[in-house]
Formats: structure tokens, C-alpha cells, sequence
């Protein structure tokens, strides 16, 4: 079998990754850029209860909100959104909250999939950093309720990200790794790139839209649920933002399903359905642990084999249905 029908099966393992990304992966463990020192448990097989229990515990949603230093002496608390992101899914009229919700990819298998009406039917779609809907409706569908994006999109002026309509409208999630003991100054100090500046911009051009950047303790503690389920040692970086994305969305919605996360039979090297730029490691991780993210997303796949196969679809159960 190949790798991504075991994926589908629940038996992949790293092993089976090309040379070339296991080489990447082992140069990523020894440069440890941000000094990540695990000192967590490692658990036995957890079954899926267990383990959407533990992230429902550990992964509880946390947005910047100017209270801590150096953010507090900067005035952040008066910039920040004043609703807080936890709530996003009781702010609509008749706060019914999302009871369905979509995570779509920006993986180029998504293409042809004829996905796009099934996807624009549920109460909350969450997309990622530039992908567009614009000419992929077919595919992707057309609407956006969330974005993730990295602080590469605020920092690199060819992103356009002041003007383009697709973060327009929308509710904006900004992430960048700090170090993992989360040293606030040191991140305020040299983030990967620099969101802060571009951040409070866009808070003062556009204070009523929606916009938070995630606390670098809650990516942390997605990758601490990770690797302690993960008998191998993972890449010492953070989660790729589909993981972010989808734990979001399962703090947010009932139900949350994720297109093209864990491929389909559609499944190639193209790395985004909106460029042609081909890489297996877009898909299996080098930077990113993306593959241990995908193992642990199939363990608590509660949807059908053949929704995978077909659709790349995976279907998980939102946190507040989880009795813990
Ligand atoms: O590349 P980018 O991070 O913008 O893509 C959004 C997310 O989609 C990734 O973080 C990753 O989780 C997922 N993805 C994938 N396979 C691809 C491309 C993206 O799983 N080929």
C-alpha cells in the first residue's frame, strides 16, 4: 500500500516518507530553532475519546488580548477586538452558534473534486492564508467565514494584504511562532516575521472587523498534543495552520469537516490548488509535523473510509459534544 492509503487505514508511520523528507525532517530535529525542550508524557494508545479529550482539555482556544507585558504597556487591550474569538459562533443574529462547519485545504487535490456546493452548506467555512475562492468555486465554493493566516501574509507586501478583497469581510486569525517556553518579549523582540506593526495597522484602519492573533501558547500546546501521541520524536515546529485551523474550528462547531487534510485519491504533488508549484513535502510535512498532525486527525476521524478516499473528507465531532 502506499502511504496515504495507509493514512486512510491508520497505519502510516514516518518510515515510509520519501529519503529527501526524512533527510528534512532530521535537519529540522537538529536545528531546534525555536529551542522546543518536550518534557511532557508520552501516552500509550490513546483511543479517539481519549484523545478528544485530551485536546479538548489541552487545546482551549487563547487569542493575544493585550493584558500580558510587553503587549499591556503597548496599549494592546484598547486595540485588541473587543468580542473575543471563543464567542465568534454566538455573534450571528440569532446566535444559534455553528453547528456545521468546513476546514478546506489548500492542498492541489482539492482540485476536480466538485466539492464546492457541499462545502458553501455549512454554517462556517474556515480557509488558509492566500488561497483564493475566485475562479475555484467549483472546487472550494465561494464563502469565507474565517482565515487563518501566517505572519508571513502581514509582513511580505506581495501578499497584498492591505488590499486584496479576499481578507476582506471576513474574520482574520493571525499566528507566528515564538520560542516554546512562549518568552513574550523575546517574540515581541524578533518573530518570524513581523506581524505586530502590520497588526495594529489594519486594528486602526478596520476596528470592526474581526481580526485576533493566536496566543503562541496555544500553538504550543497543539504541538505538545502531538508529539505526547507520537512515539517517534517530531519536527520541533509548530503545527502546520490546517492543524491550528481544525482544533479552532472544533472549539468553535459542533461538527467540523476537513477537506483534503488527509488526501484523497485525488492526492499529488501539486502543492496549493491555486499554483503550479509541485512539492510532496506541502502534503507529508518537512518543516511542519504534518504528517503525525494527519495520523492523529485520521485517529479521531469519526466519518466513513470512503468519505476519504472520494471526498478527502474527515468529519470530527466539535469539543462541546464531547462528555469528558
Ligand atoms: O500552505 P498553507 O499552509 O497555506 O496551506 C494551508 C494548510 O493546508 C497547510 O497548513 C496544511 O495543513 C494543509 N495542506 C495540506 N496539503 C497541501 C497543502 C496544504 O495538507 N498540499
Amino acid at each position: 500500500d502506499s502511504l496515504v492509503q495507509r493514512l486512510w487505514k491508520g497505519h502510516a508511520s514516518a518510515g515510509m516518507l520519501s529519503p529527501r523528507l526524512q533527510r528534512a525532517m532530521k535537519n529540522y530535529m537538529s536545528s531546534n530553532k525555536h529551542h522546543v525542550f518536550y518534557n511532557g508524557h508520552r501516552k500509550g494508545t490513546q483511543s479517539a475519546k481519549e484523545l478528544l479529550c485530551q485536546m479538548k482539555a489541552q487545546a482551549q482556544l487563547k487569542t493575544v488580548d493585550g493584558l500580558e507585558e510587553p503587549f499591556s504597556s503597548l496599549g494592546w487591550a484598547d486595540f485588541v477586538p473587543s468580542h473575543p474569538l471563543e464567542q465568534l459562533n454566538k455573534q450571528q443574529q440569532d446566535r444559534s452558534g455553528f453547528k456545521s462547519c468546513a476546514v478546506v485545504t489548500s492542498a492541489g487535490a482539492i482540485l476536480r473534486s466538485r466539492l464546492g456546493k457541499e462545502i458553501d452548506a455549512h454554517d462556517a467555512v474556515l480557509r488558509f492564508n492566500a488561497a483564493p475562492t475566485e475562479g475555484y468555486e467549483h472546487d472550494v465554493g465561494s464563502k469565507t467565514t474565517i482565515r487563518i493566516i501566517n505572519s508571513q501574509i502581514l509582513a511580505n507586501p506581495s501578499y497584498e494584504f492591505n488590499t486584496s478583497s479576499i481578507y476582506k469581510n471576513i474574520t482574520l486569525v493571525a499566528w507566528d511562532p515564538a520560542p516554546y517556553n512562549v518568552n513574550l518579549h523575546k517574540w515581541y523582540d524578533s518573530p518570524d516575521y513581523n506581524l505586530f506593526g502590520p497588526y495594529i495597522d489594519h486594528r486602526k484602519a478596520h476596528p470592526d472587523q474581526p481580526f485576533y492573533i493566536l496566543h503562541p501558547s496555544y500553538v504550543w500546546r497543539l504541538w505538545d498534543v502531538i508529539q505526547s501521541n507520537t512515539q517517534e520524536n517530531i519536527q520541533p515546529n509548530p503545527p502546520s495552520s490546517g492543524f491550528i485551523g481544525i482544533l479552532l474550528m472544533m472549539a468553535l462547531c459542533e461538527q467540523v469537516h476537513v477537506y483534503e487534510y488527509i488526501p484523497s485519491m485525488r492526492q499529488s504533488d501539486l502543492c496549493h490548488y491555486h499554483e503550479h508549484y509541485y512539492d510532496a513535502a506541502c502534503t507529508l510535512g518537512a518543516y511542519h509535523p504534518l504528517l503525525f498532525e494527519k495520523i492523529l486527525i485520521q485517529r479521531i476521524n469519526k466519518g466513513l473510509e470512503s468519505d476519504l478516499r472520494r471526498k478527502g473528507r474527515a468529519t470530527l465531532p466539535g469539543f462541546s459534544t464531547i462528555d469528558c
